[in-house]
């Protein structure tokens, strides 16, 4: 079992990174493969709206993504790391969270994928980034695990977080034991993954 963690700070070895760490510390305790993907320095370019990802569930941007796109489908679950930048999740989330737009193809999905929430920030802002990752996880019909919040501002902010880091270790025990219950979204309503609203025409 892959338990993948992917921080969508710029900052190296920052917050959001050392509560991913926990998490995958908790994860490898409880018997999954660990993996820590950065985005930050990777080429990874904004979606352009094309929509011929819904055709092939390929992304003709061939950047650092592709190798995300391998990572993200061959994990069981997937921890979303991101601090809170302006109120927000970070640029960089929302671009792999936009660029994810391919994995909703019936033959290349991130369906059943346990999916789980660390968000890091000085102030405010975390629940409207909790909120996002959530309504993603429901579109790419992943089953949600559950979320760490954790506040901090200068590098390193997060050690002194005792309740913090050991919530972080559990949502990575968490994950591994919902992985081994086997979900399985009813294949009828993986794709196309819209939900339908007032727009919907
Ligand atoms: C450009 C920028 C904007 C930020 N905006 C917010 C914010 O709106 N709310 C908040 O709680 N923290 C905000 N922060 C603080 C970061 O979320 C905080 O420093 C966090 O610990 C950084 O995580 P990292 O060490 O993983 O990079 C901001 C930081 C930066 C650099």
């Amino acid at each position: 079992m892959k338990i993948l963690a992917v921080s969508c700070s710029p900052r190296k070895q920052g917050n959001t990174e050392i509560m991913l760490g926990e998490a995958l510390q908790g994860a490898k305790a409880d018997g999954a493969e660990v993996e820590l993907y950065r985005v930050s320095g990777k080429d990874i370019q904004p979606c352009d709206g094309c929509w011929t990802c819904m055709k092939n569930g390929e992304c003709h941007i061939k950047d650092d993504m592709q190798e995300l796109y391998e990572k993200l489908l061959a994990a069981d679950g997937i921890i979303f790391g991101t601090p809170i930048y302006f109120y927000a999740m970070t640029a960089q989330a929302k671009t792999v969270m936009d660029r994810t737009m391919p994995l909703g193809h019936p033959k290349r999905n991130l369906a059943n994928k346990v999916g789980g929430v660390i968000v890091v920030g000085g102030s405010l802002g975390l629940v409207d980034a909790i909120k996002d990752l959530y309504f993603y996880f429901v579109t790419r019909r992943m089953l949600p695990a559950n979320y760490v919040a954790a506040y901090g501002g200068a590098k390193g902010d997060v050690n002194k977080l005792e309740k913090g880091r050991k919530a972080a270790r559990d949502l990575g025990r968490q994950m591994v034991q919902l992985v081994n219950k086997k979900f399985e979204y009813p294949p009828e309503f993986i794709s196309p993954p819209i939900a339908y609203g007032t727009h919907t025409f």
